[in-house]
């Protein structure tokens, strides 16, 4: 569709460590400003993703990240320790999917949990590791802290929000997991707000213990970026805004730069976190 080499990175679909065949029933439910979602991880496992996409996935130019998914902590450290032999440049934990009934979303939940995701990934891997956290964490700052204390190198904050909805004919959930993920200009302001959060706890860490924030929910439009790198993010994640424009990475990255030469900012980091 586009001229993919301009882009800064892409993410594999979340990886297990054995295939999955995602879930049953609907997958995908429109919303006024958003999209819910119930894939349920559908992959073709970490071998397969190794010998077949990822190859690809490096030949096209941006920073190729492999999303890492897992039920226990046993097959989150077994797939990392695959992608740890790879030329692969970067791991996405994810400790954050909400549609699966085991692992998932629930590592993210606890500082403890989380820790001990992280640290079962952290060694058996050299890669750089960006952990995608959960908004459904109670102290989602706490938890976002405590993987940097465990070797996280980036936090990406955060994956989609759970909600539900429900078919008025049958009075049935739509979903066969009953919640589902939900993304998109919906949620924008509450994922603006947790990389705010984060970021200013981070900045309060002694400079050699700072990570980067990668703000992810919603970002759909250049102005979405500004704001999100505004509250601190180093970079942002698009998702479903490319479901309703399929450029609309590129109308991002043509429209960030325009404001920045407006602006007169030579580099990001001259606005990163004004807003703080
Ligand atoms: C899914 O596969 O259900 C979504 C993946 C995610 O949110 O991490």
């Amino acid at each position: 569709v586009f001229d993919i080499s301009r882009l800064g990175g892409i993410c594999s679909k979340g990886l297990t460590l054995e295939p999955r065949a995602g879930n049953e029933g609907i997958r995908i439910w429109e919303t006024p400003a958003g999209v819910m979602n119930s894939i349920g991880l559908q992959n073709p496992g970490v071998p397969h993703f190794i010998q077949h996409e990822m190859p690809e996935m490096l030949k096209l130019g941006p920073v190729a990240i492999a999303n890492l998914s897992g039920s226990t902590l046993e097959s989150y450290a077994e797939g990392a320790k695959l992608l740890d032999k790879t030329p692969v440049p970067l791991i996405e934990l994810n400790i954050s999917c909400p549609n699966v009934t085991k692992g998932g979303a629930a590592w993210g939940l606890t500082c403890q949990t989380a820790q001990s995701a992280v640290k079962a990934v952290r060694s058996v891997t050299s890669k750089p590791i960006a952990v995608k956290l959960t908004p459904a964490a109670a102290n989602l700052t706490e938890v976002a802290l405590a993987c940097i204390d465990s070797g996280a190198d980036a936090l990406v904050i955060a994956n989609s929000f759970q909600g539900i909805a429900i078919d008025i004919e049958s009075g049935r959930p739509v979903f066969a997991n009953v919640k589902a993920g939900l993304g998109g200009p919906a949620v924008r302001p509450m994922a603006l707000k947790n990389v705010y959060e984060v970021v200013k706890a981070v900045n309060e860490l002694p400079e050699n213990k700072r990570v980067p924030v990668i703000g992810s929910g919603g970002i759909a439009t250049w102005q979405d970026a500004v704001e999100f790198i505004m509250a601190g993010a180093s970079a942002v994640e698009v998702g479903s805004g490319t479901f309703i424009n399929p450029f609309a990475m590129l109308n991002i990255i043509d429209g960030l730069k325009a404001f920045m030469m407006r602006k007169g900012y030579a580099s990001i980091e001259e606005f990163r976190g004004c807003a703080l």
